[in-house]
C-alpha cells in the first residue's frame, strides 16, 4: 500500500484545514458538546475535523493507522491494512474554538511505521491554523511556514515574549520574577500554535508547568520545532520519550535558543 510524501500530506492537511474553516465560517453551533470523555468532551467541531480526514484520505486511496484525540487508535478504511501512521489532534485549541476566537489548529504527524510510534518516529508534522498559515516539517528538511524557512526574522521587537501556563500550580518564586520582569507573556490557548511561534522566533520560549499535555497535542509541533533548531522538554531537561499515544499529562518547556532554554530549567531547579 502506498504511503503519502510531504506533498501528499500538505494536500491532505489543507484539504481537513479549508473544511474546518469553511465549517467554522458557515456554522454557528460548532462548540455544542456531543459526547464527554473522562477527562475532556468531544465537540461538532472536533467530529467534523475528524471526519474530514476520513474524508481526505478516502479521496487519496490511502489506508491509515491513525492515533487520535477523539477516535482513539484506529485504522480508516475500517478492516485495511494501513502503511503508515498518522497522529491527528482534529482541534488544539478547542476553548478559543468554541468561544468564537479564530486562534485553534489542526495538527497532523506522520510516523512510516504502523506500530509502536515514538515521538523519534514522528517523520513530518503539519500543522494547519484557522486564520490560514500553515506550519511544517520533515525531518532533516528544516521547517517551514507558508513555504519559507523558519525561524524567519522578527523586525522591531524590544522585548522577549514567553508563553506561560501555570494553573493549578504553585509558581516557583523566580518564575514569579520573571513574571514582572517585563517579560511579554502571551497564553495563546493552542500549544501547537504556540509551539510553531516558537519555531518562527516570534515567541522566544513556552514555559508549561501544568502537566496537562498529550501526545498527541504536540507530536506535529515538536517535530516542527526541532527542525527549526529548537529544543523541547520536560522541566528536568528530558526529551519527551515513548509511544506518542501513551504520553498523557505532561509539562513541557520549550526555546529555540539553547541559552532560554537552559536559563528558564536552572530558574526551575
Ligand atoms: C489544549 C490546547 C491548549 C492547552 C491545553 C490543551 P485541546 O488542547 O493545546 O493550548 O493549554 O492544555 O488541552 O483540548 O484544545 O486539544
Ligand atoms: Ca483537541
Amino acid at each position: 500500500m502506498a504511503k503519502p510524501d510531504l506533498d501528499e500530506l500538505l494536500e491532505i492537511a489543507n484539504e481537513v484545514g479549508s473544511a474546518v474553516r469553511a465549517y467554522f465560517a458557515e456554522n454557528e453551533d460548532y462548540g455544542e458538546i456531543i459526547s464527554k470523555r473522562e477527562k475532556d468532551v468531544t465537540r461538532k467541531i472536533d467530529m467534523f475535523a475528524e471526519r474530514a480526514l476520513e474524508k481526505s484520505l478516502e479521496h487519496h486511496g490511502l489506508c491509515a493507522r491513525i492515533i487520535s484525540e477523539e477516535l482513539g487508535d484506529h485504522v480508516f478504511p475500517k478492516g485495511g491494512t494501513p502503511s503508515f501512521t498518522l497522529i491527528f489532534d482534529p482541534i488544539d485549541g478547542s476553548t478559543n474554538a468554541t468561544v468564537g476566537i479564530p486562534f485553534f489548529c489542526s495538527a497532523l504527524a506522520y510516523s512510516p511505521k504502523t506500530a509502536a510510534v515514538r515521538f523519534s518516529d514522528v517523520q513530518a508534522g503539519i500543522v494547519s491554523t484557522i486564520f490560514g498559515r500553515t506550519y511544517f516539517a520533515e525531518r532533516g528538511g528544516g521547517a517551514y511556514v507558508d513555504g519559507k524557512k523558519m525561524p524567519r526574522k522578527t523586525v522591531g521587537k524590544e522585548k522577549p515574549l514567553f508563553s506561560i501556563y501555570v494553573y493549578g500550580k504553585s509558581v516557583p518564586p523566580k518564575l514569579l520574577q520573571l513574571m514582572r520582569q517585563g517579560v511579554v507573556i502571551r497564553a495563546l490557548g493552542s500549544i501547537a500554535i504556540e509551539l510553531c511561534f516558537v519555531a518562527e522566533g516570534a515567541i522566544d520560549a513556552i514555559i508549561d508547568i501544568r502537566g496537562m499535555l498529550n501526545g498527541y497535542d504536540v507530536a506535529a509541533s515538536i517535530r516542527i520545532l526541532e527542525e527549526a533548531g529548537g529544543i523541547v522538554t520536560s522541566p528536568n531537561g528530558k526529551r519527551l520519550e515513548g509511544e506518542v499515544k501513551n504520553v498523557f499529562d505532561v509539562p513541557i518547556i520549550a526555546a529555540l535558543d539553547p541559552k532560554n532554554h537552559k536559563m528558564i530549567l536552572e530558574m526551575l531547579r
